[in-house]
């Protein structure tokens, strides 16, 4: 019999200079499930890769003076060293820029053109020039652009537009009768309610203002529309409608779309409705997840937090790493990244909880036993109730996975470490130790401890691709795979007696907490300049959005889009340097007097490395001054210049003319 097969996708990635630990998050879920069901004995695709057509991938290459592919190519071999960095097991990694892809994706154009679910007609609406995107007249505000607040004119452009409306009446009926199709369900009331009862326009499906698309082979003025070209990568990576489409025919339709919770609209209205009009089954759920957010807030005291994935796993471990991103928040929430929740992670539920159980369970069987387990043993109390706890965890491991719960997954195995931990306190090995008349009972206890690992280290292996095999090591079961598999978890009794431990290093070393913030914090400080690049990396999502039609921007709230009035939040001001020196043992840092208006401020500034102070005395430069101040080495830094910066470069944002200190920035 041929095994049950499992198709799991992540969205395909933007190449973004810089990936930060959020971009990490669906591709570490997408994972985890992918490894779970492999273990539970399916036959598993998952897919993975990078969205590389678009206005903004064209201008980007053109300011660095390359072409989009080879500006794209280099990017994406950074993202391919992420996921290998992060033990990631996808089976493929599809790129849209790759030729079976854009050949497939022009054949799907062509077809729905040819059955008439694409046509030709004229795109009018108001387009912003600066933001370069088109608006409906009711999404104006006061007549001007939504985004930026200026003056849009009345444009036409032709393009070809898919009808979606049609499709609009069965996909409500779809959702409605497939309670799993969109989960959680707050995305599915969302998606019915805002959107889809409402009514669906017709959609713009081609563009002719750029070239860096895959073209239309009927009309080659014309590229086709991004997301049309996105979201067909779920299936043209199985080689559908092309000479070997297999993999299609075997994993189609996919079990899983992960997805951030901003893309949902996209992959539960204009994917499905397209999958209709070609005629082809549609995937089984979408599930939307929530945002990793970075920039601390409440929970973190430290200010600057360091969310460079590579960093991250170089000091603190893969495992630990991929076992809070899970862990932390619940997977249709957002939650709050910051280095001091991962610190204490760390320390209580990997070093003191899993790391700490392992260290003394081998100690002791070396220091009882000579590190020898051994056979004969004589039950006791508390026994049963260990064992059931153990015993009982993976049916709910399995039961929470199946419905992506990773984080109560987690929660209840490391319950079941807690019980095990308890079980140590309860039996005092150190007390039966001190008569040999219990060595059998200590025997026993002993046992009970390495079988309880030998379980909880198969259940852990979806999360964690590197400490099951440590903990084998230290247990003296490495490559005895008949007792590691899956299902031998709800057995007890596979851990054999007469084996060997070997004692071995601290698997979760403690972090002195106070230290590490510190120098975290510094490390962020030093990143200052850099660190807009992280920002950059989740504005992007916005700038792509930007260059997309109007019926992508009805969800401005849920969708990384800012409205007016959170723009007008920011008191941007004009302000004169009046004083700058260079900060003491910080390379990158400048402190500067600012005039604003009546007001001085004072201002900590990571421009050194491109202004000298005496080139920046007399500038006019452009402040947000209500930011929150911080104190960067020990300075206050009241608010932060505006500067733009790529890899080598970091220019000021300019005042072209002479105008007041203290005047509006908008
Ligand atoms: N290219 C589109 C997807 C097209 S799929 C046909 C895209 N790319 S993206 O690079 O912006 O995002 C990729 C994934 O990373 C999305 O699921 C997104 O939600 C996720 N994340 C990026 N930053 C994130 C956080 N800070 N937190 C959690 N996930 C986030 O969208």
């Amino acid at each position: 019999m041929s095994k049950k097969t499992f198709y799991i996708t992540t969205p395909i990635y933007y190449p973004s200079d810089k990936l930060h630990i959020g971009h990490s998050y669906t591709t570490v879920a997408a994972d985890t499930t992918s490894r779970y069901k492999r273990l539970r004995g399916y036959d598993v695709m998952f897919l993975t890769g990078t969205d590389e057509h678009g206005q903004k991938i064209q201008r980007k290459a053109e300011e660095k003076g390359v072409t989009p592919k080879e500006y794209v190519d280099e990017i994406v071999n950074g993202i391919k060293d992420l996921w290998k960095l992060m033990k990631i097991t996808n089976d493929k990694f599809i790129r849209t820029t790759d030729k079976y892809h854009e050949e497939v994706v022009q054949k799907i154009f062509k077809k729905l053109y040819d059955q008439g679910d694409i046509y030709k007609s004229e795109y009018e609406g108001w387009y912003c020039t600066p933001c370069e995107s088109f608006w409906t007249k009711t999404q104006l505000i006061d007549g001007k652009c939504p985004d930026c607040g200026r003056e849009v004119e009345l444009t036409k452009e032709e393009s070809y537009f898919f009808k979606l409306s049609k499709y609009q009446d069965r996909l409500i009926k779809h959702i409605e009768e497939n309670p799993d199709f969109i989960q959680p369900i707050s995305r599915r009331n969302e998606m019915l309610n805002n959107f889809l009862r409402p009514g669906l326009e017709d959609l713009a499906v081609s563009r002719t203002t750029f070239t860096w698309g895959v073209p239309v082979t009927f009309d080659d003025k014309h590229v086709v529309y991004v997301w049309i070209d996105a979201l067909s990568n779920y299936i043209t990576a199985l080689g559908y409608m092309s000479e070997n489409d297999d993999n299609y025919k075997n994993y189609w339709p996919a079990d899983v779309h992960l997805v951030g919770k901003e893309i949902v609209r996209f992959h539960t209205i204009i994917w499905p409705a397209m999958l209709m009009a070609l005629g082809e089954p549609l995937p089984k759920q979408i599930y939307g997840h929530g945002w990793l957010l970075l920039e601390g807030g409440k929970m973190s005291k430290s200010k600057g937090n360091v969310v460079d994935p590579v960093i991250l796993i170089e000091k603190y471990g893969l495992d630990a790493i991929r076992y809070f991103l899970l862990r932390e928040v619940p997977f249709g929430s957002d939650g709050v990244f910051s280095n001091e929740a991962l610190i204490n992670r760390i320390n209580s539920d990997l070093a003191n909880d899993l790391g700490n159980l392992v260290s003394r369970t081998v100690a002791m069987i070396d220091k009882y036993f000579g590190g020898v387990m051994p056979s004969e043993y004589q039950d006791g109390d508390f026994d049963e109730d260990l064992k059931g706890t153990v015993m009982g965890t993976s049916e709910k491991v399995e039961e929470l996975l199946d419905k992506l719960q990773y984080n109560t997954a987690l929660t209840e195995i490391w319950k079941t470490i807690s019980r095990v931990n308890k079980y140590i306190d309860e039996t005092m090995p150190w007390v039966l130790a001190k008569d040999e008349a219990n060595n059998k009972r200590l025997a026993a206890v002993m046992y009970n401890l390495a079988e309880s690992l030998r379980i909880i280290s198969v259940l852990i292996q979806p999360f964690m691709p590197e400490t099951p095999e440590k903990i084998w090591n230290q247990l003296g079961i490495a490559g005895n795979t008949g007792i590691l598999d899956w299902d031998s978890s709800k057995v007890w009794g596979k851990y054999p007696g007469g084996t060997k431990v070997n004692k071995g290093d601290v698997i979760f070393p403690r972090i002195d907490i106070k230290k590490e913030l510190e120098e975290l914090e510094k490390m962020a400080d030093k990143n200052a300049a850099s660190k807009s690049e992280d920002v950059k990396a989740d504005t992007k999502k916005t700038e792509d959005k930007n260059t997309a039609k109007p019926e992508d921007k009805k969800d401005a709230g849920d969708s990384g889009y800012i409205t007016i009035d959170d723009f007008a939040k920011v008191d941007l001001r004009v302000a004169k340097v009046l004083e700058a020196e260079k900060v003491e043992g910080a390379d990158k840092l400048l402190k500067l007097k600012l005039e604003m208006g009546d007001e001085i401020r004072q201002v900590v500034s990571g421009i050194a490395k491109h202004y000298s102070p005496d080139e920046m005395v007399g500038k006019y430069v452009i402040l947000v001054a209500n930011l929150k101040p911080v104190k960067l080495r020990g300075i206050e830094s009241q608010g932060m210049i505006l500067a733009a910066s790529d890899d080598k470069s970091l220019v000021l944002a300019a005042i072209d003319k002479e105008i007041g200190s203290g005047s509006k920035v908008r």
